[in-house]
């Protein structure tokens, strides 16, 4: 397919109050961070956790950085350890930190030092219900969310989870990041759909940085 955006610029799209998108934001960096994420899962393995519902999610995860986001049968956590290996998480690669930075300071955070490093791996079908980011104790800090290989709808709703969503395609590249009015923020992914890509194959990735520690 002719992608006419394919030696674009990055732009920036405005999404809510405190939230916004760039566009094509990480393109450049992304074999780097593609090479980082294979190199944290050899340490820490992508694994489908399980909800203290039962459920096992649809998105297969793993973390790096000083925390890193599970679940276990009382709830979700944020732990220094993987509860898989009892080891320390594997530390964030140098690509992740720096793209992280850049973003932060485009979209209007330029304090953010993130301490947690969520990657998601979505295969065709899975899926991220509707939630709220709500296990980081310091919600000053933003949310930088980096697409990378296989597009997915993303949802964006409001405070409420009710409120009415915006949808919208992140693609290959794109970096969404959202803090003050909308930090908590309801927020999804819709099911992947099949595809192909050169870098990811038949997947999805995300990264979400977070500030998973309360710093004063
Ligand atoms: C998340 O909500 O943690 C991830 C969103 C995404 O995969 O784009
Ligand atoms: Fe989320």
């Amino acid at each position: 397919m002719l992608d006419l955006f394919a030696d674009a610029e990055p732009w920036q799209e405005p999404l809510a109050p405190g939230a916004t998108i760039l566009r094509r934001f990480a393109l450049a960096r992304a074999p780097a961070l593609m090479a980082g994420i294979a190199q944290v899962a050899t340490v820490a393995p992508f694994r489908h956790m399980i909800t203290p519902g039962g459920y096992t999610m649809s998105v297969a995860m793993t973390n790096c950085g000083e925390l890193g986001w599970a679940t276990n049968a009382r709830g979700y956590l944020y732990s220094p350890v993987d509860p898989l290996s009892s080891q320390p998480w594997p530390p964030m690669p140098e690509a992740f930190t720096a793209l992280c930075h850049e973003a932060a300071v485009a979209a209007g955070y330029p304090d953010f030092r993130p301490d947690a490093c969520l990657i998601n791996r979505y295969a065709p079908g899975a899926r991220l219900s509707l939630h709220q980011d709500k296990d980081e104790p310091d919600l000053r800090a933003p949310i930088v969310s980096v697409s990378l290989g296989l597009p997915a709808v993303f949802q964006f709703g409001g405070l409420r989870r009710n409120d009415p969503l915006k949808r919208l395609l992140l693609e290959h590249g794109d970096v969404v990041v959202w803090g003050g009015e909308s930090r908590l923020f309801y927020h999804g992914i819709q099911p992947l759909k099949p595809g192909d890509h050169p870098l990811t194959g038949e997947y999805r990735y995300n990264l979400t940085f977070r500030q998973a520690s309360y710093n004063e």
